[in-house]
């Protein structure tokens, strides 16, 4: 069977980008793929943290996944942390990686700004740097056939088809260069209140986020503040780049199935009020059993740590292999 492989940051607090930009891609590969989803623990440390809160959201994740219709009997979910091999990769396939490469990764750029900005007295961590190596590693560790990211990934993925690329010329054929799977809708979902950049967990206006936990109340709340734009041509319509309007058509579309034309179709006519009343029902609608499992799950914490025992388990095989084979083409004696 060929190999799926991604992973997110652990957080508590998955978002709508993350849901039409990846999870509902991952739930629909369970059938026909072997699946390995990680939650990435090591990755959330390269940025200011607290131990106790990431300890508590890694396992609140698992219960979000498992809730959003990740079957662990169809699948490997499990932590990064918990499989040896991901760290151990990444030391190899950083010493085959420029230097000038990572410091162009956008995200690297605006992550550190930020961090700057923020004045972490001018301390940015290596690992903030490096953080796209050990994606590689999480990659190519169980040599994966395809990864399904978000439009955002993008960049890191062809990073990592790069790598996997020179470790294979420098020893010898080992890693499959694994195919970007970008979604054709929601692949990159914008911040309600400022549609020119992403929704994200760290945009410091929350209102422009919606959480796969709030409320009903709060995600209609959030709907009806979007903004849209001022134009007196009250048209609902894909045309209007600069407005919020695209957004929440790429929105409904992806929720609802129905094309961009066949809802601008719909709604016009509709005033702004209403349209987004319609978003806000689609998307509540959609997270309400989402919501309903989760409550049931997310108490059973022995529960999620045996998904997480035996996912890192049948991580760790594979991974076993690889790193193996890996160490020997380095040119490392074989431990005996
Ligand atoms: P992370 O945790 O930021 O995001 C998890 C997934 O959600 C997608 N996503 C979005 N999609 C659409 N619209 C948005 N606004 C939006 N925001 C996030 C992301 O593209 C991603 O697919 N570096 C990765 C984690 C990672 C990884 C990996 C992914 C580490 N190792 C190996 C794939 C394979 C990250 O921070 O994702």
């Amino acid at each position: 069977k060929p190999v799926i492989l991604t992973c997110a940051q652990s957080t508590g607090k998955l978002h709508l980008g993350n849901y039409l930009g990846a999870i509902r891609n991952w739930v629909s590969y369970q059938e026909g793929y072997e699946c390995f989803f990680g939650i990435v623990d090591m990755h959330a440390i390269t940025v200011p943290y607290n131990p106790s809160e990431l300890r508590k959201s890694s396992l609140d994740c698992i219960a979000q996944y498992i809730a959003c219709g990740l079957d662990p009997a169809k699948c490997s979910l499990f932590l990064q942390s918990h499989v040896i091999g991901h760290t151990e990769l990444a030391w190899v396939l950083g010493c085959l990686t420029p230097l000038g490469r990572l410091e162009r990764m956008t995200q690297f750029k605006d992550k550190s700004r930020k961090q700057q900005d923020e004045g972490s007295a001018g301390f940015i961590g290596s690992g903030l740097l490096t953080y796209p190596v050990l994606m590689a590693a999480d990659i190519l560790l169980y040599n994966a056939d395809r990864v399904p990211v978000g439009e955002d990934q993008k960049q890191h993925l062809e990073l990592t088809r790069d790598i996997a690329t020179k470790f294979n010329e420098t020893y010898s054929p080992t890693f499959k260069v694994p195919e970007i799977d970008i979604p054709k809708q929601g692949a990159r979902v914008m911040s309600l209140q400022n549609p020119q950049s992403k929704m994200s967990k760290s945009d410091p206006n929350q209102a422009g986020s919606i959480y796969l936990l709030d409320e009903p109340a709060v995600i209609r709340k959030k709907f009806q503040s979007a903004v849209t734009d001022s134009d007196p041509d009250r048209r609902i319509s894909a045309d209007k780049q600069d407005s919020g309007i695209p957004n929440l058509l790429e929105i409904l579309s992806a929720v609802s199935g129905k094309s961009i034309e066949a809802l601008e179709g719909e709604f016009s006519g509709a005033s702004y009020a209403d349209f987004k009343g319609a978003v806000a029902d689609a998307v509540v609608d959609l997270f309400e059993p989402i919501q309903a499992k989760y409550k049931a799950i997310s108490q059973d914490k022995s529960e999620l740590n045996r998904v997480l025992k035996a996912g890192a388990d049948s991580a760790q095989k594979r991974a076993y292999k690889t790193m193996s084979k890996v160490y020997r083409k380095a040119g490392f004696v074989e431990r005996i």
